[in-house]
């Protein structure tokens, strides 16, 4: 199969990547923070979380900061919901697309949303109907597809079934979540593989945590699999409250890099994309998790 020609970037970084900070972030930082992205270019922002402010306390202020940033035309500026009053909070905050997520793993579903994976496949349908009402466009997550914390081996055919159910209840997009970042590029072909047979390969997208340093190599291998959408993390902030251990997502500087190096087009300002980064990292304190950003600061 030959690489694609584009590739779209769902950049996660204001929630996926500062959800598991310890520190609390002001809404004033958050928003620079999105404002960075949009003015580097990217397509799609996820802002924030409309969960339970027990469970993810970081989130709670995505309201605030989603009345806060400079929206602009074009631009898909996401949000998660667990549940329908999440999906009511988003709608009220204007958001035009949700996400809701899904575990491939019982344990991890448990622990991410208190409740079976079948229970909370449940607990989307109202929100894919009240999502149709309003013209909402809803993308749905899948965890752990390459391992679980709890639970070690996942089967593909248990990612298959799950992402199968997204896409059947409307998700237009189904994100395939290495968690804990401990898949291969082996596994990530056969993974694409088997569940290509139940969702289209057009429809899926592919979201690398680099916990094992494996994210770009698994990449790469999605590409060869024929997928084009690619959920990152500028400076390669993140981890998950509910995965011990799970370092950042994969860096979306390096992401760049690498489809800029293939000749692959993104619509992103790799320059702008790494300002932003020092930016938030100076916020909070830290070196970039991007190795493309840690090279340009030490030219
Ligand atoms: P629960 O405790 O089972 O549910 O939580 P509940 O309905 O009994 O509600 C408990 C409390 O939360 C109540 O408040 C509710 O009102 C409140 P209390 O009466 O105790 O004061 N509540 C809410 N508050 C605000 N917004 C809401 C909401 N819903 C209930 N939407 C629930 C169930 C799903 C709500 C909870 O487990 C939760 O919020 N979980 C969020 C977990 C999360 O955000 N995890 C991180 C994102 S997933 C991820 O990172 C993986 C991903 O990146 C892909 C990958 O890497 O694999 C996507
Ligand atoms: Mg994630």
């Amino acid at each position: 199969m030959s690489l694609p020609t584009q590739v779209r970037i769902v950049e996660v970084g204001p929630r996926d990547g500062l959800q598991n900070e310890a520190q609390p972030i002001s809404v004033a930082d958050k928003v620079q923070l999105v404002d960075a992205l949009t003015a580097a270019g990217l397509g799609y922002i996820e802002v924030g979380s409309f969960v339970s402010p027990k469970w993810v306390p970081q989130m709670a202020g995505s309201a605030e900061v989603f009345a806060q940033i400079q929206r602009k035309p074009g631009v898909t500026y996401g949000a998660l919901a667990p549940n329908l009053r999440g999906f009511e909070d988003a709608l009220a905050s204007g958001v035009k697309e949700v996400a809701v997520f899904a575990a491939a793993s019982e344990a991890f579903s448990q622990r991410n949303i208190n409740c079976s994976i079948s229970e909370s496949l449940e607990r989307f349908v109202p929100i894919m109907d009240a999502a149709r009402q309003h013209g909402v466009s809803v993308r749905g997550y899948v965890s752990c597809v390459l391992g679980c914390p709890y639970e070690g081996h996942v089967a593909p055919e248990q990612v298959a079934r799950v992402a199968r159910e997204l896409y059947a209840m409307g998700c237009y997009e189904v994100s395939l979540g290495d968690t804990i970042g401990t898949g291969t590029a082996g596994a990530t072909r056969r993974m694409f593989e088997v569940v290509s047979a139940d969702v289209p390969r057009a429809k899926l997208a592919g979201h690398f945590h680099d916990t094992y340093g494996q994210a770009m190599a698994n990449i790469y291998a999605s590409l060869l699999e024929g997928i084009s959408v690619f959920d990152s993390s500028i400076a390669g902030l993140g981890g998950c409250p509910y995965a011990k251990g799970a370092s950042g997502n994969v860096a979306t500087e390096d992401v760049v890099y690498l489809l800029n190096g293939l000749g692959i087009e993104t619509g992103i300002d790799l320059d702008a994309l790494i300002l932003a980064g020092q930016q938030i990292c100076n916020v909070l304190g830290r070196p970039t998790g991007s190795r493309v950003a840690k090279a340009r600061s030490a030219q």
